[in-house]
């Protein structure tokens, strides 16, 4: 069953990209008109459009737009060469979640592979945008369906960071897997963990769920061990990063300790991705590369230091869950533990 949700953060006006800006929210809701493939650039850095897949689809649009404004290339070749430069560019934006390589090479690929002028192939980038779009909604309403399955009747589920519409093309991952299991029991609860430093659990999860009606509790980052102690937590499900073949999974900062809390308490932990999130380049997560963000993000709330001057910060966004606190993960084809994950993908592809 899937539930009526409209939130699209991503979407195309015929020449220009309109994004949620997702850096106001819940304050202000407003759109920004994103043109050229730079601005496309600066939109997923400073995290105006942010969450795996929805980089991922935000890139393949930058793809598009660029090759927009490469069409003045002297032939084919110049314009191959600027597009895959682009490419660098765009991927190294935010260098953890995979998707965005995913799609930016896949928009890179086909460019190389069409045989036709150099319009026709920035037509066909445009039209594989679209449709990396369109399928990511589709995907994750898969993943919702199979993912409700594992919700107990009247559960309380934990979430970590935003891994919902906002953090995709639309209807989410983990909140995917929440929205779909809400369709069929509106008993369930959430509990949203604020996800310090930015507070996508504290801006964007709230605001999504609070918009959809569905009952949620928030807490702040360290305080999922005491609730899954006095019995009030019944499964975690969280989005995903980048996978590795084992299952190791890169998550937002802070999952990695909620992963141990359910361990240590016997509670189910899940991961909701679609197979865009999994990296077949890698066996472990030993490898995933870890974004560091500025050090303002962790002293200042609200453009207000919060510290003394002159403390030392580190501020890794991602953490690396090991599989073998990973119940399972649930994906757009079903799921699976995670020493099943690589058989189920390579065989897919
Ligand atoms: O730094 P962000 O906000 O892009 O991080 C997002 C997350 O960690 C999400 O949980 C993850 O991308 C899964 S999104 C479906």
């Amino acid at each position: 069953m899937t539930f009526e949700s409209n939130i699209r953060p991503i979407q195309w006006s015929g020449d220009h990209v309109k994004l949620i800006d997702q850096t106001v929210i819940p304050y202000e809701y407003k759109t920004v008109d994103i043109k050229t493939w730079k601005e496309m650039a600066e939109a997923i850095r400073d995290m105006i459009v942010r969450g795996a897949p929805a980089i991922g689809v935000s890139g393949a649009f930058g793809v598009a737009l660029g090759a927009r404004e490469f069409l003045d290339s002297k032939n084919r070749e110049e314009f191959l060469q600027r597009l895959e430069l682009m490419a660098q560019y765009l991927k190294s934006t935010r260098p953890t979640a995979v998707n965005l390589m995913w799609a930016v090479d896949k928009q890179v690929n086909l460019a190389k592979s069409v045989d036709g002028s150099i319009s026709e192939i920035a037509r066909q980038l445009e039209e594989n945008a679209l449709k990396m779009l369109e399928d990511d909604i589709e995907i994750n309403k898969r993943i919702g369906e199979h993912g409700a399955e594992i919700i107990p009747q009247g559960a309380t589920v934990l979430t970590h960071c935003n891994a919902g519409a906002l953090a995709t093309a639309g209807y989410g991952t983990a909140l995917g897997v929440i929205r779909s299991a809400y369709a069929g029991d509106n008993s369930i609860k959430v509990f949203a963990d604020e996800t310090r430093p930015r507070q996508q659990g504290a801006r964007l999860t709230a605001w999504e769920l609070v918009n959809d009606g569905i009952p949620t509790t928030l807490i702040t980052d360290g305080m999922c061990g005491y609730f899954m102690k006095r019995g009030m937590i019944d499964v975690v499900v969280v989005g995903g990063d980048r996978i590795a073949l084992n299952g190791d999974t890169a998550n937002k900062i802070g999952t990695y300790t909620v992963a141990l809390a359910a361990n240590a308490h016997h509670i189910p932990f899940y991961v909701a991705a679609p197979y865009s999130s999994i990296d077949t380049s890698i066996e472990t997560g030993e490898n995933i590369p870890i974004e560091e963000r500025s050090h303002e993000e962790v002293t200042h709330i609200n453009g207000k230091s919060v510290c003394p001057e002159g403390i030392n910060i580190i501020n890794p966004a991602f953490d690396v869950t090991p599989a073998e606190y990973i119940t399972g993960i649930i994906t757009e084809t079903g799921i699976y533990i995670p020493s099943e994950l690589k058989q189920a993908v390579l065989s897919s592809v």
